[in-house]
Protein backbone atom coordinates (compact mmCIF):
# COMPACT_ATOMS: atom_id res chain seq x y z
CA UNK A 1 0.00 0.00 0.00
CA UNK A 2 1.79 3.00 -0.69
CA UNK A 3 -1.02 5.49 -0.88
CA UNK A 4 -0.50 8.24 2.07
CA UNK A 5 -2.70 7.40 5.41
CA UNK A 6 -4.52 10.23 6.02
CA UNK A 7 -3.60 11.89 9.67
CA UNK A 8 -5.46 13.64 12.19
CA UNK A 9 -5.21 17.19 12.26
CA UNK A 10 -3.68 19.51 15.03
CA UNK A 11 -3.03 18.02 18.68
CA UNK A 12 -6.32 18.00 20.00
CA UNK A 13 -8.13 15.69 17.05
CA UNK A 14 -6.09 12.56 18.03
CA UNK A 15 -7.01 12.79 21.32
CA UNK A 16 -10.71 13.51 20.64
CA UNK A 17 -10.92 10.83 17.90
CA UNK A 18 -9.13 8.44 20.91
CA UNK A 19 -11.50 9.60 24.08
CA UNK A 20 -14.47 9.49 21.25
CA UNK A 21 -13.81 5.50 20.91
CA UNK A 22 -12.65 5.02 24.90
CA UNK A 23 -15.85 6.47 26.16
CA UNK A 24 -18.51 4.61 25.69
CA UNK A 25 -20.82 2.12 27.83
CA UNK A 26 -17.53 0.92 29.36
CA UNK A 27 -17.47 4.29 31.56
CA UNK A 28 -21.52 4.22 32.29
CA UNK A 29 -22.58 1.18 32.55
CA UNK A 30 -19.77 -0.98 33.21
CA UNK A 31 -17.40 0.68 35.50
CA UNK A 32 -20.15 1.23 38.34
CA UNK A 33 -21.75 -1.90 38.50
CA UNK A 34 -17.66 -3.46 38.65
CA UNK A 35 -16.54 -1.22 41.53
CA UNK A 36 -19.91 -1.58 43.48
CA UNK A 37 -18.99 -5.09 43.40
CA UNK A 38 -15.61 -5.06 44.33
CA UNK A 39 -15.64 -2.91 47.20
CA UNK A 40 -15.92 0.47 45.90
CA UNK A 41 -13.17 2.72 46.91
CA UNK A 42 -10.84 -0.10 47.14
CA UNK A 43 -11.87 -0.91 43.82
CA UNK A 44 -11.34 2.76 42.58
CA UNK A 45 -7.90 3.01 44.02
CA UNK A 46 -6.45 -0.07 42.37
CA UNK A 47 -7.87 0.89 38.76
CA UNK A 48 -6.84 4.43 39.55
CA UNK A 49 -2.70 3.29 40.15
CA UNK A 50 -3.07 0.53 37.20
CA UNK A 51 -4.28 3.12 34.58
CA UNK A 52 -1.24 5.37 35.77
CA UNK A 53 1.09 2.61 35.31
CA UNK A 54 -0.13 -0.17 33.61
CA UNK A 55 -2.42 1.26 31.09
CA UNK A 56 -0.51 4.12 30.44
CA UNK A 57 2.64 1.96 28.94
CA UNK A 58 0.41 -0.16 27.08
CA UNK A 59 -1.11 2.83 25.18
CA UNK A 60 2.19 3.67 24.67
CA UNK A 61 3.48 0.72 23.16
CA UNK A 62 0.43 0.41 21.27
CA UNK A 63 0.44 4.07 19.61
CA UNK A 64 4.47 3.74 18.86
CA UNK A 65 4.01 0.83 17.41
CA UNK A 66 1.37 2.07 14.99
CA UNK A 67 2.80 5.39 14.15
CA UNK A 68 6.14 3.37 13.70
CA UNK A 69 4.68 0.91 11.19
CA UNK A 70 1.85 2.94 9.78
CA UNK A 71 -0.46 -0.13 10.19
CA UNK A 72 -3.15 -1.58 11.46
CA UNK A 73 -2.51 -4.32 14.32
CA UNK A 74 -1.89 -7.61 11.65
CA UNK A 75 0.42 -5.57 9.37
CA UNK A 76 1.99 -3.71 12.07
CA UNK A 77 2.85 -6.81 13.96
CA UNK A 78 3.83 -8.60 10.55
CA UNK A 79 6.09 -5.13 9.84
CA UNK A 80 7.71 -5.99 13.74
CA UNK A 81 8.31 -9.47 12.48
CA UNK A 82 6.80 -11.91 10.75
CA UNK A 83 6.30 -14.05 13.75
CA UNK A 84 4.60 -11.89 15.45
CA UNK A 85 1.26 -11.48 13.27
CA UNK A 86 -0.68 -13.88 15.55
CA UNK A 87 -0.47 -11.10 18.49
CA UNK A 88 -2.34 -8.79 15.46
CA UNK A 89 -4.84 -11.29 14.89
CA UNK A 90 -5.84 -12.26 18.45
CA UNK A 91 -5.92 -8.36 19.36
CA UNK A 92 -8.45 -8.46 15.81
CA UNK A 93 -10.68 -10.93 17.12
CA UNK A 94 -11.59 -8.86 20.55
CA UNK A 95 -13.37 -6.12 18.84
CA UNK A 96 -15.56 -8.89 16.72
CA UNK A 97 -16.35 -10.84 20.08
CA UNK A 98 -16.81 -7.42 21.83
CA UNK A 99 -19.46 -5.92 19.06
CA UNK A 100 -22.12 -8.29 19.80
CA UNK A 101 -22.94 -8.20 23.60
CA UNK A 102 -22.01 -4.01 23.04
CA UNK A 103 -25.03 -3.79 20.84
CA UNK A 104 -26.93 -5.85 23.26
CA UNK A 105 -26.66 -3.75 25.71
CA UNK A 106 -26.84 -0.23 23.54
CA UNK A 107 -30.42 -1.99 22.71
CA UNK A 108 -31.37 -1.93 26.06
CA UNK A 109 -30.12 1.78 26.05
CA UNK A 110 -32.61 2.66 23.28
CA UNK A 111 -35.51 0.71 24.68
CA UNK A 112 -34.92 2.99 27.87
CA UNK A 113 -34.83 6.13 25.76
CA UNK A 114 -37.56 5.35 23.90
CA UNK A 115 -39.58 4.13 27.10
CA UNK A 116 -38.58 7.90 28.76
CA UNK A 117 -39.64 9.20 25.46
CA UNK A 118 -43.15 7.36 25.82
CA UNK A 119 -43.71 8.26 29.25
CA UNK A 120 -43.00 4.68 30.47
CA UNK A 121 -41.06 6.18 33.18
CA UNK A 122 -42.69 5.45 36.46
CA UNK A 123 -42.78 1.64 35.25
CA UNK A 124 -39.53 1.33 34.53
CA UNK A 125 -38.54 2.42 37.89
CA UNK A 126 -40.82 -0.38 39.85
CA UNK A 127 -38.79 -3.36 41.45
CA UNK A 128 -38.01 -5.95 38.93
CA UNK A 129 -39.01 -3.98 35.68
CA UNK A 130 -35.39 -4.69 34.54
CA UNK A 131 -35.28 -8.36 35.03
CA UNK A 132 -38.37 -9.14 33.31
CA UNK A 133 -37.73 -6.83 30.39
CA UNK A 134 -34.42 -8.82 29.73
CA UNK A 135 -35.99 -12.23 30.57
CA UNK A 136 -38.78 -11.32 27.60
CA UNK A 137 -38.23 -13.41 24.72
CA UNK A 138 -39.03 -11.03 21.70
CA UNK A 139 -38.30 -7.36 23.05
CA UNK A 140 -34.89 -7.38 23.85
CA UNK A 141 -34.22 -9.03 20.22
CA UNK A 142 -35.84 -6.10 18.34
CA UNK A 143 -33.77 -3.53 20.20
CA UNK A 144 -30.41 -5.62 19.91
CA UNK A 145 -31.43 -5.57 16.36
CA UNK A 146 -32.39 -1.93 15.71
CA UNK A 147 -29.03 -1.39 17.27
CA UNK A 148 -26.38 -3.17 15.47
CA UNK A 149 -28.61 -2.23 12.16
CA UNK A 150 -27.90 1.20 12.84
CA UNK A 151 -24.54 0.94 13.57
CA UNK A 152 -24.53 -1.21 10.18
CA UNK A 153 -25.87 1.55 8.83
CA UNK A 154 -23.45 4.19 9.47
CA UNK A 155 -20.59 2.17 8.74
CA UNK A 156 -21.77 1.61 5.05
CA UNK A 157 -22.43 5.28 4.63
CA UNK A 158 -19.88 6.39 5.91
CA UNK A 159 -21.18 9.26 7.50
CA UNK A 160 -19.98 8.23 11.00
CA UNK A 161 -17.79 11.53 10.91
CA UNK A 162 -21.50 13.25 11.69
CA UNK A 163 -21.77 11.33 14.53
CA UNK A 164 -18.76 11.75 16.04
CA UNK A 165 -19.39 15.47 15.45
CA UNK A 166 -22.68 15.05 17.17
CA UNK A 167 -21.27 13.32 19.98
CA UNK A 168 -18.85 15.88 20.75
CA UNK A 169 -21.06 18.18 21.41
CA UNK A 170 -23.03 15.61 23.52
CA UNK A 171 -20.05 14.52 25.67
CA UNK A 172 -20.28 17.79 27.11
CA UNK A 173 -23.89 17.91 27.95
CA UNK A 174 -23.51 14.02 29.03
CA UNK A 175 -20.50 14.84 31.88
CA UNK A 176 -22.84 18.48 33.15
CA UNK A 177 -25.76 16.03 33.54
CA UNK A 178 -23.78 12.92 35.26
CA UNK A 179 -22.81 15.90 37.42
CA UNK A 180 -26.10 17.13 38.05
CA UNK A 181 -27.59 13.20 39.06
CA UNK A 182 -24.38 13.02 41.48
CA UNK A 183 -25.27 16.27 43.45
CA UNK A 184 -28.63 15.55 43.16
CA UNK A 185 -28.72 12.30 44.73
CA UNK A 186 -26.20 13.10 47.06
CA UNK A 187 -28.25 15.97 48.16
CA UNK A 188 -31.64 14.87 48.62
CA UNK A 189 -31.33 11.28 49.78
CA UNK A 190 -30.57 9.58 52.96
CA UNK A 191 -27.77 7.58 53.39
CA UNK A 192 -26.28 8.56 49.90
CA UNK A 193 -23.08 10.26 51.80
CA UNK A 194 -22.58 6.79 53.00
CA UNK A 195 -22.84 5.54 49.57
CA UNK A 196 -20.18 8.20 48.93
CA UNK A 197 -18.17 7.28 51.54
CA UNK A 198 -17.94 3.81 49.98
CA UNK A 199 -17.47 4.80 46.70
CA UNK A 200 -14.24 6.83 47.63
CA UNK A 201 -12.66 5.46 50.59
CA UNK A 202 -10.92 2.64 50.55
CA UNK A 203 -11.45 -0.53 52.67
CA UNK A 204 -8.39 -2.66 52.29
CA UNK A 205 -9.78 -5.45 54.01
CA UNK A 206 -11.85 -5.84 50.86
CA UNK A 207 -8.68 -6.30 49.13
CA UNK A 208 -8.77 -9.19 46.60
CA UNK A 209 -6.70 -10.76 43.63
CA UNK A 210 -9.78 -10.50 42.02
CA UNK A 211 -10.53 -7.17 42.37
CA UNK A 212 -7.11 -6.68 40.38
CA UNK A 213 -8.41 -8.79 37.70
CA UNK A 214 -11.64 -7.03 37.32
CA UNK A 215 -9.85 -3.77 37.40
CA UNK A 216 -7.41 -4.65 34.75
CA UNK A 217 -10.12 -5.88 32.34
CA UNK A 218 -11.82 -2.90 32.88
CA UNK A 219 -8.46 -0.65 31.84
CA UNK A 220 -8.50 -2.69 28.92
CA UNK A 221 -11.70 -2.02 28.29
CA UNK A 222 -12.42 1.12 28.57
CA UNK A 223 -9.37 2.41 27.29
CA UNK A 224 -10.11 0.37 24.59
CA UNK A 225 -5.83 -1.34 24.61
CA UNK A 226 -4.68 -4.54 24.37
CA UNK A 227 -6.81 -5.09 20.91
CA UNK A 228 -4.87 -3.33 18.64
CA UNK A 229 -7.23 -0.87 18.28
CA UNK A 230 -4.57 1.93 19.66
CA UNK A 231 -2.43 0.54 16.97
CA UNK A 232 -4.89 2.05 14.28
CA UNK A 233 -4.80 5.26 15.90
CA UNK A 234 -1.09 5.39 16.25
CA UNK A 235 -1.19 5.01 12.61
CA UNK A 236 -2.95 8.22 11.86
CA UNK A 237 -1.10 9.94 14.29
CA UNK A 238 1.83 12.95 13.25
CA UNK A 239 5.06 12.67 14.24
CA UNK A 240 4.73 16.44 15.56
CA UNK A 241 2.75 15.09 18.57
CA UNK A 242 3.57 14.11 21.99
CA UNK A 243 2.30 10.65 22.37
CA UNK A 244 2.79 10.84 25.96
CA UNK A 245 0.73 13.96 26.47
CA UNK A 246 -2.13 12.71 24.44
CA UNK A 247 -1.97 9.80 26.47
CA UNK A 248 -2.63 11.49 30.07
CA UNK A 249 -5.52 13.59 28.38
CA UNK A 250 -6.71 10.73 27.08
CA UNK A 251 -6.60 9.00 30.68
CA UNK A 252 -7.68 11.94 32.46
CA UNK A 253 -10.92 12.12 30.56
CA UNK A 254 -12.01 8.10 30.12
CA UNK A 255 -11.09 7.65 33.77
CA UNK A 256 -12.66 11.21 34.78
CA UNK A 257 -16.29 10.32 33.09
CA UNK A 258 -16.29 6.41 34.52
CA UNK A 259 -15.07 8.13 38.34
CA UNK A 260 -18.56 10.17 37.88
CA UNK A 261 -20.90 7.86 36.41
CA UNK A 262 -19.77 5.72 39.81
CA UNK A 263 -19.98 8.94 41.69
CA UNK A 264 -23.89 9.38 39.62
CA UNK A 265 -25.05 5.42 40.34
CA UNK A 266 -22.98 3.90 43.43
CA UNK A 267 -24.14 6.67 46.43
CA UNK A 268 -27.96 5.90 44.90
CA UNK A 269 -28.00 2.31 44.87
CA UNK A 270 -26.42 2.33 48.67
CA UNK A 271 -29.51 4.57 49.48
CA UNK A 272 -32.35 2.60 47.81
CA UNK A 273 -30.93 -1.01 48.56
CA UNK A 274 -27.81 -0.39 51.17
CA UNK A 275 -24.61 -3.24 50.71
CA UNK A 276 -27.28 -5.52 48.98
CA UNK A 277 -27.84 -3.53 46.14
CA UNK A 278 -24.28 -4.18 45.36
CA UNK A 279 -24.06 -7.10 43.59
CA UNK A 280 -27.02 -6.16 41.45
CA UNK A 281 -23.85 -6.36 38.33
CA UNK A 282 -24.77 -5.49 34.83
CA UNK A 283 -28.38 -4.05 35.05
CA UNK A 284 -27.04 -1.93 37.79
CA UNK A 285 -27.85 1.32 35.59
CA UNK A 286 -30.29 0.47 34.17
CA UNK A 287 -32.13 -0.35 37.94
CA UNK A 288 -30.70 2.87 39.74
CA UNK A 289 -31.29 5.60 37.33
CA UNK A 290 -35.12 4.93 36.61
CA UNK A 291 -35.28 5.46 40.56
CA UNK A 292 -33.46 8.59 40.76
CA UNK A 293 -35.36 10.06 37.62
CA UNK A 294 -38.70 9.14 39.68
CA UNK A 295 -37.67 10.86 42.64
CA UNK A 296 -36.38 14.59 40.64
CA UNK A 297 -39.27 16.85 39.10
CA UNK A 298 -39.25 16.82 36.30
CA UNK A 299 -37.31 13.25 36.33
CA UNK A 300 -38.72 11.85 32.61
CA UNK A 301 -37.69 14.92 30.68
CA UNK A 302 -33.89 14.38 32.06
CA UNK A 303 -34.31 10.68 31.83
CA UNK A 304 -34.75 11.19 27.60
CA UNK A 305 -32.17 13.48 28.01
CA UNK A 306 -30.10 11.12 29.93
CA UNK A 307 -30.51 7.96 27.70
CA UNK A 308 -30.18 10.26 24.49
CA UNK A 309 -26.48 11.06 25.61
CA UNK A 310 -25.77 7.13 26.62
CA UNK A 311 -26.97 6.20 23.23
CA UNK A 312 -24.59 8.58 20.98
CA UNK A 313 -21.78 7.35 23.23
CA UNK A 314 -22.38 3.73 23.06
CA UNK A 315 -23.40 4.48 19.21
CA UNK A 316 -19.76 6.44 18.58
CA UNK A 317 -18.10 3.24 20.42
CA UNK A 318 -20.02 0.46 17.91
CA UNK A 319 -19.46 2.27 15.03
CA UNK A 320 -15.53 2.29 15.94
CA UNK A 321 -15.50 -1.93 17.04
CA UNK A 322 -17.19 -2.20 13.51
CA UNK A 323 -15.28 -0.12 11.23
CA UNK A 324 -12.39 -2.07 13.08
CA UNK A 325 -14.00 -5.73 12.38
CA UNK A 326 -14.90 -4.84 8.70
CA UNK A 327 -11.70 -2.93 7.88
CA UNK A 328 -9.79 -6.46 8.88
CA UNK A 329 -12.50 -8.75 6.81
CA UNK A 330 -11.45 -6.06 4.06
CA UNK A 331 -8.05 -6.44 4.12
CA UNK A 332 -8.08 -10.16 4.77
CA UNK A 333 -10.49 -11.17 2.67
CA UNK A 334 -10.06 -8.47 -0.26
CA UNK A 335 -13.79 -8.17 0.07
CA UNK A 336 -15.38 -4.09 -0.63
CA UNK A 337 -16.91 -2.60 1.82
CA UNK A 338 -20.50 -2.65 2.09
CA UNK A 339 -20.54 -6.94 1.30
CA UNK A 340 -17.84 -7.02 4.73
CA UNK A 341 -20.14 -4.69 6.75
CA UNK A 342 -23.42 -6.85 6.10
CA UNK A 343 -21.40 -10.10 6.55
CA UNK A 344 -19.87 -8.46 9.76
CA UNK A 345 -23.78 -7.08 10.97
CA UNK A 346 -24.94 -11.01 9.97
CA UNK A 347 -22.06 -12.83 12.25
CA UNK A 348 -22.85 -10.07 14.88
CA UNK A 349 -26.28 -10.45 15.11
CA UNK A 350 -26.28 -14.58 15.26
CA UNK A 351 -23.69 -14.33 18.26
CA UNK A 352 -25.43 -11.75 19.77
CA UNK A 353 -28.60 -13.49 19.77
CA UNK A 354 -26.67 -15.61 21.94
CA UNK A 355 -26.08 -13.31 24.95
CA UNK A 356 -29.97 -12.00 24.27
CA UNK A 357 -31.08 -15.49 25.12
CA UNK A 358 -29.12 -16.11 27.70
CA UNK A 359 -31.35 -14.04 29.66
CA UNK A 360 -34.36 -15.23 28.46
CA UNK A 361 -35.41 -18.52 27.10
CA UNK A 362 -31.65 -19.82 27.05
CA UNK A 363 -31.19 -19.07 30.44
CA UNK A 364 -30.68 -22.53 31.96
CA UNK A 365 -27.13 -22.59 30.26
CA UNK A 366 -24.57 -21.38 31.79
CA UNK A 367 -20.85 -21.75 30.63
CA UNK A 368 -18.65 -21.63 33.80
CA UNK A 369 -21.29 -20.76 35.66
CA UNK A 370 -21.52 -17.43 34.01
CA UNK A 371 -24.90 -15.93 31.73
CA UNK A 372 -24.26 -15.64 27.74
CA UNK A 373 -23.45 -11.86 28.03
CA UNK A 374 -21.40 -12.39 31.16
CA UNK A 375 -19.64 -15.08 29.19
CA UNK A 376 -18.70 -12.83 26.33
CA UNK A 377 -17.57 -10.21 28.63
CA UNK A 378 -15.01 -12.92 30.60
CA UNK A 379 -13.40 -14.10 27.51
CA UNK A 380 -12.79 -10.92 26.24
CA UNK A 381 -11.56 -8.85 29.37
CA UNK A 382 -10.39 -11.58 31.24
CA UNK A 383 -9.21 -13.85 28.85
CA UNK A 384 -8.20 -12.47 25.73
CA UNK A 385 -7.01 -8.84 26.05
CA UNK A 386 -4.71 -10.02 28.83
CA UNK A 387 -2.99 -12.81 26.83
CA UNK A 388 -2.81 -9.90 23.85
CA UNK A 389 -1.33 -7.82 26.38
CA UNK A 390 0.78 -10.07 27.67
CA UNK A 391 2.01 -11.19 24.71
CA UNK A 392 2.64 -7.39 23.11
CA UNK A 393 4.74 -6.51 26.37
CA UNK A 394 6.41 -9.60 25.22
CA UNK A 395 7.00 -8.73 21.94
CA UNK A 396 8.30 -5.16 22.92
CA UNK A 397 10.08 -6.27 25.45
CA UNK A 398 12.16 -8.90 24.81
CA UNK A 399 12.04 -9.45 21.09
CA UNK A 400 12.15 -5.67 19.15
CA UNK A 401 13.30 -4.31 23.13
CA UNK A 402 12.01 -1.37 24.05
CA UNK A 403 14.38 1.19 22.77
CA UNK A 404 13.08 1.01 19.28
CA UNK A 405 9.83 2.27 20.33
CA UNK A 406 11.77 4.91 23.01
CA UNK A 407 12.99 6.20 20.17
CA UNK A 408 9.47 6.74 18.42
CA UNK A 409 8.19 7.72 21.24
CA UNK A 410 10.42 10.85 21.56
CA UNK A 411 10.27 11.83 18.30
CA UNK A 412 7.12 14.29 19.28
CA UNK A 413 8.16 15.85 22.59
CA UNK A 414 9.90 14.42 25.84
CA UNK A 415 9.35 11.19 26.72
CA UNK A 416 9.52 11.46 30.55
CA UNK A 417 8.46 7.76 31.66
CA UNK A 418 10.77 6.26 30.14
CA UNK A 419 11.90 4.21 33.14
CA UNK A 420 8.25 3.55 34.05
CA UNK A 421 7.74 2.26 30.30
CA UNK A 422 10.83 -0.15 30.45
CA UNK A 423 9.96 -1.71 34.35
CA UNK A 424 6.51 -2.15 33.27
CA UNK A 425 7.12 -3.78 29.58
CA UNK A 426 9.65 -5.97 30.52
CA UNK A 427 8.62 -6.85 34.15
CA UNK A 428 6.32 -6.16 36.25
CA UNK A 429 3.34 -6.31 33.90
CA UNK A 430 3.79 -9.64 32.23
CA UNK A 431 4.80 -11.11 35.37
CA UNK A 432 1.33 -10.10 36.73
CA UNK A 433 -0.60 -10.63 34.07
CA UNK A 434 0.67 -13.92 33.64
CA UNK A 435 -0.23 -14.94 37.17
CA UNK A 436 -3.79 -13.54 36.51
CA UNK A 437 -4.10 -15.72 33.53
CA UNK A 438 -3.32 -18.65 35.95
CA UNK A 439 -5.43 -17.60 38.47
CA UNK A 440 -8.27 -17.30 35.76
CA UNK A 441 -7.49 -20.63 34.09
CA UNK A 442 -7.36 -21.87 38.19
CA UNK A 443 -4.18 -23.23 37.80
CA UNK A 444 -2.70 -21.92 40.84
CA UNK A 445 -4.84 -19.92 43.72
CA UNK A 446 -3.87 -16.37 44.48
N1 LIG B 1 -13.89 1.67 25.35
C1 LIG B 1 -15.26 1.50 24.97
C2 LIG B 1 -16.16 1.86 26.14
O1 LIG B 1 -15.69 2.26 27.17
C3 LIG B 1 -15.58 0.10 24.56
C4 LIG B 1 -14.62 -0.48 23.61
C5 LIG B 1 -13.89 -1.57 23.82
C6 LIG B 1 -14.32 0.01 22.32
N2 LIG B 1 -13.14 -1.82 22.73
C7 LIG B 1 -13.38 -0.86 21.81
C8 LIG B 1 -14.75 1.09 21.59
C9 LIG B 1 -12.86 -0.67 20.54
C10 LIG B 1 -14.22 1.29 20.33
C11 LIG B 1 -13.29 0.44 19.81
O2 LIG B 1 -17.34 1.75 26.05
Amino acid sequence: MSEKRSSFTGKLGFVLAAAGSAVGLGNIWRFPYLAAQYGGGIFLLVYIILTLTFGFSLMAAEIAIGRKTGQSPIGAFTALGKKYAIVGYIGAAIPALILPYYSVIGGWVLKYMVGFVTGEGKAMATDGYFGAYISGPSEPVAWFIVFITITAFIVILGVNKGIEKVSKVMMPVLIALTIFIAVYTICTMDGAIEGVKYYILPDFKKFSFKTVVAAMGQLFYSLSIAMGIMITFGSYMKKDISIEKSIHQIEIFDTGVAFLAGLMIIPAVYAFSGLDGMNSGPGLMFITLPKIFETMPGGNIIGVVFFVMVFFAALTSSISLMETVVAVFQDRFKMDRIKATLLVLVISVSLGLISVFGYSIWSDFTLFKMQMLDFFDFLTNSLMMPICALLTCIVVGYCIKPKALIEELEIGGRFRSKLLFKVMICGIAPVCILLILLSSFGVIKI
